[in-house]
């Protein structure tokens, strides 16, 4: 869907971090966990390129009395990093925004009754909120929140209240474990028993420390992509990282903004420092 919408709140937090809910049409309704969307923050051509956010929620409201309707919203939460997401964040109730949603490919739900582990760090924890109201009913689900301070620590309250248990880390230790949401996390894994699919969405190394965790336990895990979109609809290959099968002779290039941004990680190369990592 292409739509303009307008800002119904655009809140801070915690400190550099925001969530705005926006309108938008009765389509987004079905849009998946792990989909994201394309934001034009301002109209004219500065900055030009729309910007990709995961989407946090979706639901519907009733406006007030005596022009009663139901509505429908989106929910982004956003890192202010840089242009774009300054200008999102200096936006008000009532101005709009362009926008394109829901795009690309969210997470499989997985097998019911499997215990659903999901690891973020920031704003990784935006799909995973998502994904966590549509899992709870379900399956029982466990959250690893990551952040380098307790300010990075996102979602905490919104997890509970949907009756998830929490576990945190932080690396200077002001909120939860001291040291990597990772390690909370193996130490989890390695209890026996229990069937398990894991979703993990943040930055890169914490990814790649999942993916192995999980390949080397024979857990199915799904993670989140990031990479840098110019279109997000498949046209400029801007967004392309390699395939499980890559080599020189055969390239195998995924699409992030088409084919993911969630993968399994079976389906992914993991490169580091020249060695090659296969889960
Ligand atoms: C599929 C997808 C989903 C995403 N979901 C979310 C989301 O839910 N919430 C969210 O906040 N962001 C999300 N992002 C990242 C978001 O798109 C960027 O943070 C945003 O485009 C930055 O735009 P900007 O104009 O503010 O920064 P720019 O002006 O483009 O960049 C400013 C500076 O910030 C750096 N920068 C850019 N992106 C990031 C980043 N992600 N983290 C740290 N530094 C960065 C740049 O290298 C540059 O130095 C997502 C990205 C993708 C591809
Ligand atoms: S962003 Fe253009 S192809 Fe993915």
């Amino acid at each position: 869907m292409h739509f303009r919408s307008v800002v119904i709140s655009n809140l801070e937090i915690s400190p550099g971090y925001r969530r705005i809910r926006l309108t938008a049409p009765r389509g987004i309704l079905e849009a998946q966990p792990g989909q994201f969307v394309m934001v034009r923050v301002r109209d004219g051509v500065d900055p030009l390129l729309r910007r990709p956010f995961c989407i946090y929620d979706v639901g519907t409201f009733s406006t007030e009395y005596p022009d009663s309707r139901r509505c429908y919203y989106l929910e982004i939460l956003y890192k202010v990093v840089g242009t774009g997401t300054s200008i999102l964040s200096n936006l008000h109730e009532r101005d709009s925004v362009d926008i394109l949603a829901p795009l690309g490919n969210g997470f499989a739900p997985g097998e019911p009754g499997e215990e659903k582990l999901l690891v973020g760090g920031g704003f990784g924890l935006a799909p995973l909120y998502f994904l966590a109201r549509r899992l709870v009913d379900a399956s029982p689900v466990k959250v690893f929140i990551g952040g380098r301070r307790k300010e990075d620590v996102l979602c905490v309250t919104e997890f509970e209240r949907l009756g998830i248990d929490t576990y945190v880390a932080t690396d200077d230790g002001t909120l939860g474990a001291r040291g990597l949401v990772t390690e909370v996390l193996g130490d989890h894994l390695s209890l026996e028993g229990k069937r398990r699919a894991v979703f993990a969405c943040g930055p890169e190394p914490m990814l790649r420390a999942v993916a192995r965790m999980c390949a080397g336990r024979g857990i199915r895990c799904q993670v989140s992509l990031e990479a840098t979109m110019a279109c997000g609809l498949g046209a400029c290959l801007g967004c392309v990282v390699k395939g499980a099968s890559h080599d020189e002779k055969a390239p195998d290039y995924r699409c992030v903004c088409k084919e993911g941004p969630v993968f399994d990680t079976t389906e992914l190369l993991w490169e580091e420092a020249g060695c090659e990592v296969r889960p």
